[in-house]
């Protein structure tokens, strides 16, 4: 009989390789921790992003593959020394670009203990409790956005994921076709609308799909930036008298320029007018309903059909965490469910099998992170935060119109979403563009503060997005300083 080591009880009988003991994974989880204390505490006095080179980067951390093994105190060390300082760090107060989003305590934790655990959540008897845990997560999640959660529903990486799955669901439902058996060769051209805000997410499905991007048929938006139900609706009848087959309209609750609003309700007219399958892409603006300022201006979701909401924009999660919803009962699973042999397991009443909601087999227990968020802050905390953070984009916002020359350019976006454009009289639009290219660049350059871009009808415009747990007033006002700044510097007029 083999004895095992009192100190190595992992260790592999005549091998001197084992995984580390429960003591040296507490000893070093203990280095990593100390590490993230240190981390978290001197962040706001350290750059945002790096001023590095891609290739000096690159030049820091390749090296050969390593044959022997080494201390992962020095494996953290390296780490901290040459990786940390070269990230652009999306968890800084001052990271404002694209959607600023948060990692929070449990939720840092919460990934810690997925990894230790690491249950496959792809059938009932493979996780049981945890499958009942992301049931119970994706219900809270309903509730959040208001959106029916007694159909399908299932967690998955993000929403151009999720974007993907409801439009091949919604391919799945045209009458009269069975494209998941045949194929798509004797299928009429199928069509995808959406306006021409919407995220590039939807391209991307329409190409993997077979629809093919020709077949996304982009409207104009309005000014401020939805999608205008009557032209949706005479686009669609054209094509079908064309000989096109609508399959979905794609509508967006927060566009990704300018926090842009469809009207989801009078398109879901237009939608059951046609037969076609009625998407929602609140990715970024689902969540934001918990706010009372924003609530107001949301849509009823609840006639889409189904329903992307991603929390590691909005809900304080760590990436990779999306919630994607069908009011139709099995609307995922047939397109989805594939069950060979070796995967086939008993089933009993309340036993839910996630593999068949998506493409994914194999599925980590995301939805512990979000379990330990939503009990760790309630919605009371999670109202609280972000209703904080509308108030600092309001902030920003008041700082910028009372400033001349900067303008607001989404000045009808609820979110903490701030699109400015810095446009001194006497400028052409190509040399206003220009100008707020470089004070975007210096803004980004100076390393204390990070931002993003987009072009609107009013041209090449700064997109702030404030959405950090740990942004604060301050912050903000040193954002501010950095922009007018930047502006003077790149030698504005005014
Ligand atoms: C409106 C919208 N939809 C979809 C996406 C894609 O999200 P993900 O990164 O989760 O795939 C984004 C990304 O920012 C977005 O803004």
């Amino acid at each position: 009989m083999t004895t095992t080591e009192p100190d190595v009880p992992n260790a592999r009988a005549g091998s001197g390789f084992a995984d580390w003991t429960p003591q040296e994974l507490e000893d070093n989880g203990s280095l990593l921790l100390r590490r993230l204390r240190e981390h978290f505490t001197t962040l706001r006095g350290r750059p945002v992003t790096t001023d590095r080179a891609a290739k000096e980067i690159h030049d820091l951390i390749d090296e050969p593959l390593p044959r022997g093994p080494q201390e992962f105190a020095e494996v953290l060390e390296q780490t901290w020394r040459d990786v940390l300082p070269h990230l652009t760090q999306w968890n800084h107060p001052r990271f404002h670009a694209y959607f600023s989003n948060s990692s929070s305590g449990p939720g840092i934790l919460a990934e810690m203990a997925t990894a230790a655990l690491n249950v496959n959540v792809m059938l009932w008897d493979a996780a049981p409790s945890a499958a009942a845990v992301e049931s119970t997560v994706l219900r809270w999640l309903g509730e959040m956005v208001a959106y029916p959660a007694d159909g399908d529903a299932v967690l998955v990486d993000g929403a151009s994921l999720a974007t993907l799955y409801a439009l091949a669901a919604a391919r799945e439902r045209l009458d009269g076709l069975d494209i998941r058996r045949t194929g798509l060769a004797d299928a009429p051209a199928l069509r995808v609308y959406a306006s021409d805000q919407t995220h590039s997410s939807i391209d991307k499905a329409a190409i993997t799909l077979g629809i093919g991007q020709d077949n996304v048929v982009r409207l104009p938006a309005r000014t401020d930036g939805s999608l205008d139900p009557a032209v949706l609706d005479d686009r669609i009848g054209q094509d079908i008298r064309a000989g096109y087959r609508p399959c979905a309209v794609v509508a967006t609750v927060g566009t990704t320029s300018t926090g842009g609003i469809d009207p989801v309700g009078e398109l879901a007219e237009v939608c059951a007018h046609h037969g076609v399958w009625l998407h929602v892409d609140a990715a970024y603006g689902g969540f934001w309903r918990l706010t009372e300022s924003v609530r107001p201006h949301l849509p009823d979701l609840s006639r889409a059909d189904s329903l992307v909401a991603n929390p590691h924009k909005v809900l304080l999660c760590p990436m990779e965490a999306s919630a994607l919803f069908s009011r139709h009962r099995d609307a995922l699973t047939q397109a989805f469910r594939l069950v060979p042999e070796y995967l086939s397991t008993r089933q009993e009443d309340g036993s839910v099998d996630f593999m068949n909601y998506s493409l994914q087999l194999g599925r980590q227990f995301r939805a512990l992170k979000l379990w330990w968020i939503i009990k760790s802050f309630g919605t009371d905390g999670i109202t609280e935060q972000l209703t904080a953070t509308t108030a600092l984009a309001d902030r920003l916002r008041r700082a910028a119109a009372a400033t001349p020359p900067w303008h607001i350019a989404n000045p009808d976006s609820p979110f903490p979403l701030v699109c400015l454009r810095h446009a001194p009289p006497g400028l052409s639009r190509e040399e206003t563009d220009a100008l707020n290219r470089r004070i975007h660049h210096r803004v980004n350059a100076g390393r204390r503060c990070y931002v993003s871009h987009t072009v609107t009808d009013a041209g090449y415009v700064i997109r702030v997005s404030i959405g950090n747990i740990h942004t604060r007033s301050e912050d903000v006002d040193a954002l501010w300083h950095e922009l007018t700044a930047a502006a003077l510097a790149e030698g504005s007029p005014t």
